[in-house]
This record gives structure tokens, sequence and C-alpha cells, in this order.
């Protein structure tokens, strides 16, 4: 008798989603969700590369060590050495699917290695500056031709369909464990359970939380606001990290300028053209990010300058052309001719740390949910993420989430998940006339975070703005349940959500660490030195 094949539900189709639905795929029937083009997300942008232990000079060591140090102390050690060690591996895995990095010019057998800020070695492989753009196409050509595959565009999760709330129990308000999602057909506007032994949340991050962001607008954390409403925990969302150099100009949409750039020599400077950087860390301008965008916010602070340079004068055009492509294209674009001409660069919110809290295997909290990629929290980055070990997170726990998951179904420890769910039910909601308040809402939350939970925080500001939030959810809640969903009012819920998170984490956080700077507790303590889990 055949068996049924056990069901995986990936929500998400970045380097994430997609390289876990090809693990998985190897012994199940995978379903990925995308809100949009299968291509959106923020592994699409990312320019300066994946890092790994590559080169003779460098060692699992160092690596490890870079790490630890950009963490802050808050590096869980069991997911940086399984992440570093894992790492070559998982590269020769792309480059086996198709991914192109691109190679030493002078040793063309040899892949280039370009260097960012809080690493001490050349380690970051990398496609010219298309890295993100260059992954995501081969993922995306493997999937669409793999059998045990598909990929649903247009199609956003709601929220995940819990055991308990379809059965409740008297006397508890356990929600079990997670059967599949509510899913949106964003163009038709039906919405539909889908069943699955497996939820995966690959969602990405939530950098539309604020004001200014060098993410697309997909990032809007609804994977960690989904986890959290089903019950799962979430940690270390006060870590958010802000990228320091952001084109700084009217007409450009979130665009950066990657740290590669400073590997390759590249130094910003105030507007009176000093090398500030100096002055903050002995690394310079390739300190960790954090160090790097507090430093730039005290300048930009201090002379009351709408932003700083990044002066690459010391590079040759050529070299600048050809190792950067797609930053000397913006560039030219909007009349900057560098490295000629400096570039005006300003922070942006650009990665959560925090999220679902996984262990070693991506498994979260909750039975049958895992979380992978920029949604999870598995301990990596502690406070601060190195630069470019993002991608390679994301490619490590997508495999290990893969193979511990075959054991589990395999073995039966999970059995079976119904295969028939009920119908979303719409209630009494109404059609929405009018977005009006959609957006006006949308803006106020980025704004005050942005103003409120930004790089430099103070407790008066913090709980001015839970105070804000609280007010903003009643509105939010009261429309969500009077009108019928759309990408929009969810999105704006899940945003919500996800602000409240990172003020009750960056609340609870009584001291400066890392990506959270604090100005009523300046410095560390070594009694804080643990998640904030929620
Ligand atoms: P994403 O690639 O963001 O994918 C998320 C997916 O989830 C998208 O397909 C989205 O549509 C989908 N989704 C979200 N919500 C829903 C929903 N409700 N229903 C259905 N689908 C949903 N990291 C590095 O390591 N190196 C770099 O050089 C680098 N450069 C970067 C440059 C930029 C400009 C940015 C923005 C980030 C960069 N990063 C870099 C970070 C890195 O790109 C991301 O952390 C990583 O790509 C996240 O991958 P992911 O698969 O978790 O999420
Ligand atoms: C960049 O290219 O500067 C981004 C790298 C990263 O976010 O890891």
């Amino acid at each position: 008798m055949a068996t049924d094949p056990p069901k995986v539900l990936i929500i998400g189709s970045g380097i994430a989603g997609l390289s876990a639905a090809i693990h998985f795929g190897e012994f199940s029937d995978v379903t990925v969700l995308t809100k949009v083009a299968a291509d959106e997300g923020n592994t699409r942008y990312a320019q300066g590369g994946i890092a790994s232990v590559w080169s003779k000079e460098d060692s699992f060591e160092e690596h490890k060590k870079d790490t630890f140090e950009a963490g802050a102390g808050l590096c869980r050690k069991s997911a940086v050495d399984l992440c570093i060690q894992d790492g070559p591996e998982r590269i020769r895995e792309l480059i086996s699917w198709g991914v192109e990095f691109t190679r030493d010019p002078q040793s063309p057998d040899e892949y280039a290695l370009h260097r960012e800020g809080g690493h001490h070695q050349r380690r970051i492989l990398h496609a010219h500056d298309f890295t993100g753009l260059a992954i995501e196409e081969a993922l995306i050509k493997k999937v669409r031709t793999h059998p045990r595959i598909r990929i649903l565009e247009n199609r956003m999760a709601i929220d995940l369909i819990m055991e308990g709330k379809l059965d409740p129990k008297p006397n508890t308000r356990e929600l079990g464990r997670c059967l599949g999602a509510y899913v949106l057909n964003t163009q038709s506007n039906s919405i539909s359970p889908l069943a699955a032994d497996l939820t995966v949340i690959a969602g990405g991050g939530a950098g539309k939380v604020y004001l200014y962001t060098s993410n697309p607008d997909v990032a809007t954390g609804d994977g960690i606001a989904m986890a959290h409403r089903a019950g799962a925990r979430v940690a270390n969302l006060e870590f958010m990290q802000f990228h320091p150099t952001c084109l700084y100009h009217p007409a450009a949409k979130n665009f950066l300028i990657t740290e590669a750039l400073r590997g390759e020599g590249a130094v910003l400077r105030n507007l009176n053209h000093h090398d500030f950087m100096k002055d903050h860390h002995e690394m310079g301008s390739l300190a960790p990010r954090y160090v790097v965008s507090q430093a730039i916010d005290l300048e930009m602070k201090r002379t009351g300058a709408p932003h700083v340079w990044l002066d690459l004068t010391s590079m040759e055009e050529a070299r600048f052309k050809n190792h950067f492509p797609q930053v000397h294209a913006m560039c030219e674009k909007f009349g900057i001719h560098p490295p000629k001409d400096f570039i005006p660069v300003v922070p942006a919110a650009h990665y959560l740390c925090g999220g679902i809290l996984v262990d070693d295997w991506a498994q979260s909290s909750v039975p049958g949910l895992l979380a992978i990629g920029e949604s999870a929290c598995t301990g990596l980055h502690g406070a601060n993420r190195l630069a470019s070990n993002s991608l390679l997170e994301a490619v490590v726990y997508s495999k290990r989430a893969a193979v511990r998951a075959q054991e589990t179904l395999t073995s039966h420890q999970l059995p079976k998940a119904p295969r028939s769910l009920p119908a979303w039910e719409f209630g009494r909601a109404v059609d929405m006339e009018e977005q009006i308040d959609i957006v006006a809402t949308w803006r106020e939350i980025r704004t005050l975070m942005w103003n409120y939970v930004g790089i430099v925080r103070s407790d008066r500001r913090l709980n001015r703005a839970r105070e804000r939030l609280a007010l903003l959810r009643h509105e939010i809640n009261e429309d969500y349940w009077k009108f019928k969903v759309n990408r929009d009012l969810i999105e704006l819920r899940n945003l919500l959500t996800v602000s409240e998170l990172i003020v009750e984490c960056a609340i609870r956080r009584k001291e400066s660490r890392g990506l959270h700077l604090n100005v009523d507790y300046p410095g560390q303590i070594a009694d804080e030195a643990h998640d904030t889990i929620i």
C-alpha cells in the first residue's frame, strides 16, 4: 500500500526557504508560499556576500573569534561552532546548485574573497556586488524544476493553524501543535487552509518597522508575528542592526552601499573630511557594524549633518567598476561619480538579529513549527551580527532543519497531521472601502520606531513608544476584525506586533550591549549577558 508522504509547508522563498525546500524535497512533498514574486525578499538585495573559511590563511578559530567579538558576549557557542564548521560544505553545495561566485582574476581556479567590517581575514565569497541575486536566481531555477516542490506566488500566510484552537481542551490555553496556515491569495482575495505535518517559517526580517531601512517592502516581520501569536518563544528583538552606509539621496529608496567597499580601503569621513572612525575603534572604518553605526549617529547629531561621507578615492576606478558594478551604476544614476566623488551615506535599519527562538536543529518551542533564516534566532549573532554571516546561517540551518525533520517524521515522533482543516471564518467582516487609515498608521509606527527606538535609546523614549503602540494596537485590532483582511491590513498588524516585541525586549535589557544602546544604562553588565526571551 502506498503511504502518504510527509507534507511540509515553507513560508518564504528567500535563501532560507528555497534551500530548505531542496533539502526537504528529498523526503517530502513541499509547498513554498511567497507573498509576491518568488525572487522578492532581502536575499535578492544582498550585496557583500557570504562569509566562510575558504583561504589557507584563514581558520575556523579565527572566523569564530570574529563572530564572538561582533556578537558582544551574547553568541551561543553551539550555533557559532556548527555554522562556521558547516560553512564550506554548504558553500560547495550552493556552487553545485549553480551559484557562480566571482573568481580571482589572478588565479581563475580560486574564488575572489572580500573582507568586511569585523572580519580579520578575507573570507567573503561574492558574485560581484550582486551576490543575493545570483543565489536567488540559481535556487529558484533548481526549485522550479523539482518534481516534489511547488512554489505558490502571491500567497500570503495570515496565521498558523493551531491544534488547540480547533479543538480547545477545557481549562487549558494550550495551543498545541502547528497544523499548517491560513493563506490569502492576494490576487483573488480568497483564503484557504493549507495543512502540513511541519511548517517552516522562512519569512525574513522586519526592516520595514523603521522609517529608514535597506529592506524591501515585504520585510514586515510576518513570520515572527505569526509565531508569537501561536505561542512560540521569540528572543533578542532589541538587537535591530542598523547598516552604517545606505545611500543618502532623496530619490534613492533603500539602496545599500556595501561594506565590502570598506574592506577594499574606503574610509568614512565627516563633513570636515575627518576620518572619525579612528577615534572610535582600532579597526577604524572596518570596526564591527554597531560600533560604526553608533559612531555615525553620534557624529551626525554632534555636527547637525544630514549624512557622512564614504571616501573611495584610494581605489582605482577600474577596480571599483569591476568589483562593484551595482553600486557604481546606482551612484552614476544619481549624479555621483565615485571613486572621484565621495558618496553621501546614512545608517538605516538592516537586519533583525533576534527572532523566533530555535534550537540547533531550527526547532521552535511549538511542536511542528520550525524557523530558519532572518526570522529565526539561532544564537549565532548574539547582540550584533558579523557581516555576511546571515546568508551563511540561512543555508546551514536549512540543511539541519531537514536532517532532524526527516528523523522526526520517519520515526513517527510527530504523527501525521490532519489533511483537512476548517475554512477561514469571515464572520461579519465587510470590505474595506478606503486604505487611508492603514497608510497613516503604518507611517506613524515606522516614524515612532525610528525616533524612539532607533540607534540610541532611553527609558523615557522606550516607554513613550510602548504607550503609543498600545493605543495603535486597539485601533488596528478593531479594523482587523471589522474588515475583510487584505495584504496591507495583515502587514500592518504584524508590523505593530513586531514593533511592540522590539520595544518590550529593549525595555527589559537594563544595559547597553552590541546594537542596543540605552543612555540610561551605559556599558555592559555581566549579569545581563543573557537572551531576552518573550
Ligand atoms: P528573505 O530573503 O527576506 O525572504 C523572505 C521571504 O518570505 C520572501 O519571499 C517574502 O515574500 C516571504 N514572506 C514574508 N512574509 C510572508 C508571508 N506572510 N506569507 C508568505 N510569504 C512571506 N546578508 C549577508 O549575509 N551578506 C550580505 O551581503 C547581505 N547583504 C544585504 C544587503 C541588503 C540590501 C539587505 C536588505 C540584506 C542583506 N543581508 C546580507 C541580509 C540577508 O540578505 C538576509 O538576512 C537574508 O537574505 C534573509 O534570507 P531569508 O530567506 O531569511 O529571508
Ligand atoms: C553589505 O554588503 O554591506 C551587507 C553585508 C551584510 O549585511 O552582511
